[in-house]
């Protein structure tokens, strides 16, 4: 080799291992990948022949991936293989080359050297730590061509950098998949199969949701704590044309204003003392996606009129910037407030209102809808785990009466908790009036609110002060019995406060 040739095949090696690294991360297409490592090699070492073997899992054989030859096409029928040069890097884990295969004495009776004529082989490990993923090997059956220890410095290098990419690409493969079985998981749960209920009141609600399914329409999802806002919510957005994107949701009650202002909007480094770093907002994660805003009743006057900025122009400024930015977001907001009364009083904008509730979704609370009781609870019995575990399949018919004639104040999610409880509680495979919580038990289907002349929403605040004063005022506990989060019970206790109710302590 002169000297100047040898400069041109220094340069190509280097050029070849530049290539390599750019591409780590660039192909995304492992087949795709895998051939376009196989070229460069061919390309750069002037080889006839490359082949990579790789093992899809550390037990199992090597197999060829990749058959190239140097005009970059596949090659049909690859042919033998040296296996005596496979066994020996396999062995050694270092890389192995032969400049004249027939006269070279560890190629004795080597049939494929005999069978193709091989000249020069080369051959080097891919290597993920200690560990050999595969091999990558050329060969060559010209004399002008025969590999030199230059080739094979320079196929160990290479080899390096191609496996981390080969492992690289392995992974964003197996991580898109685990992806989408993942999100498939996800938009199962939300499927309409998975919503239960077939009750007048409830049908007419998701015949509803099925019209706003397709539109990016807000809609303005109200109901009790517990009828299921979230659960519609999501599946609005799972079952609609943005499915792909995100979802997020924030809930907006009991929460500071700054706190809640920064949550959603984000802002700029510096704006104030503890803004140290520029902070992304929800509305901009949401971008393309779907944005739900829980207790949307509770939002402060500034935030109000933040939100009515996107609703009318999608447009939004983090706080603290003079810029403001497009956001494409569908906006779903739920509330257990009569949203219009709070606008009727003053505390509520009107114009944020009639934005919001382009279409209101009314969810029924489960007391006006008991046909559905029996069909969820045989729809929480049959998805969970630890009835399946302890062979539950039904409840007695005392049980199911107590179940049937229950007030429900915390509806859907307060029936899920209780049949979980009793799941735990239950010595025998149906479950039993005795394995029901207390609350459950001690309420007396009499005191409806058709006997009292009372509306759904005293009734209810009723019922929370009787269950606070049976539980001397230890409002954890009192939340439990209700089957509803401390943090609603809490909001529902300042609603009471409001109301001018002196709470015993
Ligand atoms: N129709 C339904 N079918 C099956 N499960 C339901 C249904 N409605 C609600 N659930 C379940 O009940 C629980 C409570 O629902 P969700 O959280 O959506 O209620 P919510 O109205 O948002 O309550 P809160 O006001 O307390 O936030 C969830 O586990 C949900 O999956
Ligand atoms: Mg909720």
């Amino acid at each position: 080799m002169t000297n100047q040739e040898k400069n041109t095949s220094d340069r190509k090696e280097i050029l070849a291992l530049y290539d390599i690294s750019q591409i780590i991360n660039s192909i995304p297409d492992f087949e795709e990948l895998l051939s376009k490592v196989m070229d460069l090699v061919i390309s750069t070492t002037r080889a006839e022949r490359g082949f990579m073997m790789l093992r899809d899992t550390p037990q199992e054989e090597m197999s060829v991936k990749v058959a190239r030859n140097l005009e970059q096409k596949d090659i049909d029928n690859p042919g033998e293989i040296s296996q005596t040069t496979l066994n020996q890097v396999l062995e050694t884990g270092e890389p192995l080359l032969t400049s004249d295969a027939k006269t070279d004495p560890r190629f004795t009776g080597s049939e494929s050297v005999m069978l193709y004529n091989i000249r020069s082989v080369l051959c080097t490990p891919l290597k993920k730590q200690n560990e050999i993923i595969g091999l990558i090997y050329i060969d060559s059956r010209t004399t002008s061509n025969v590999f030199t220890d230059d080739d094979k410095a320079f196929l160990a290098a290479f080899a390096n950098m191609a496996a981390i990419s080969i492992e690289n690409a392995r992974l964003q493969a197996r991580l898109r998949q685990e992806n989408l079985i993942l999100k498939k998981e996800i938009r199962h749960h939300y499927q309409f199969d998975n919503i239960v209920g077939k009750s007048a009141k409830f049908l007419a609600a998701l015949s509803l949701v099925e019209r706003v399914l397709d539109s990016t329409v807000p809609v303005l999802i109200q109901g009790e704590s517990g009828t299921g806002k979230e659960l519609i919510a999501r599946a609005i957005h799972y079952n609609g044309p943005r499915r792909e994107a995100m979802f997020l949701a924030q809930y907006c009650g009991a929460l500071p204003e700054t706190l809640l202002e920064s949550e959603l909007f984000g802002y700029k480094k510096g704006s104030f003392t503890g803004a140290t770093a520029n902070k992304t907002g929800l509305f901009e994660e949401a971008d393309g996606g779907t944005f739900f805003l829980d207790e949307i009743g509770d939002i402060s006057p500034t935030i109000q009129a933040k939100l009515l900025r996107v609703l009318q122009d999608g447009e939004m400024r983090r706080i603290g910037e003079n810029k403001s930015i497009r956001v494409d977001v569908r906006i779903i907001s739920a509330t257990n407030r009569n949203l219009k009364q709070e606008v009727a009083e003053g505390r509520f904008r009107e114009d944020l209102y009639y934005r919001l509730n382009v279409v209101t979704i009314d969810l029924p609370p489960l007391r006006e809808r008991r046909d559905d009781i029996p069909l969820l609870i045989h729809y929480f019995l049959e998805n969970s785990q630890q009835a399946a575990a302890k062979k539950i399949s039904d409840l007695t018919r005392e049980a199911k009466e107590a179940m049937a004639g229950y007030y429900w104040p915390g509806n859907i999610r307060e029936l899920e908790n209780v049949i979980s409880y009793a799941i735990v509680m239950t010595k025998g495979s149906i479950i039993g009036v005795e394995d029901l919580p207390g609350s459950v038990l001690s309420h007396k289907p009499q005191a409806e609110p058709v006997a009292t002349g009372k509306t759904m929403h005293q009734m209810e605040l009723d019922y929370i002060l009787s269950t606070l004063k049976a539980c001397q005022g230890d409002r954890k506990r009192t939340a439990n019995q209700l089957g509803i989060s401390l943090r609603t019970l809490q909001y529902k206790l300042k609603e009471l406060k409001q109301d001018g109710h002196a709470l015993e302590k």
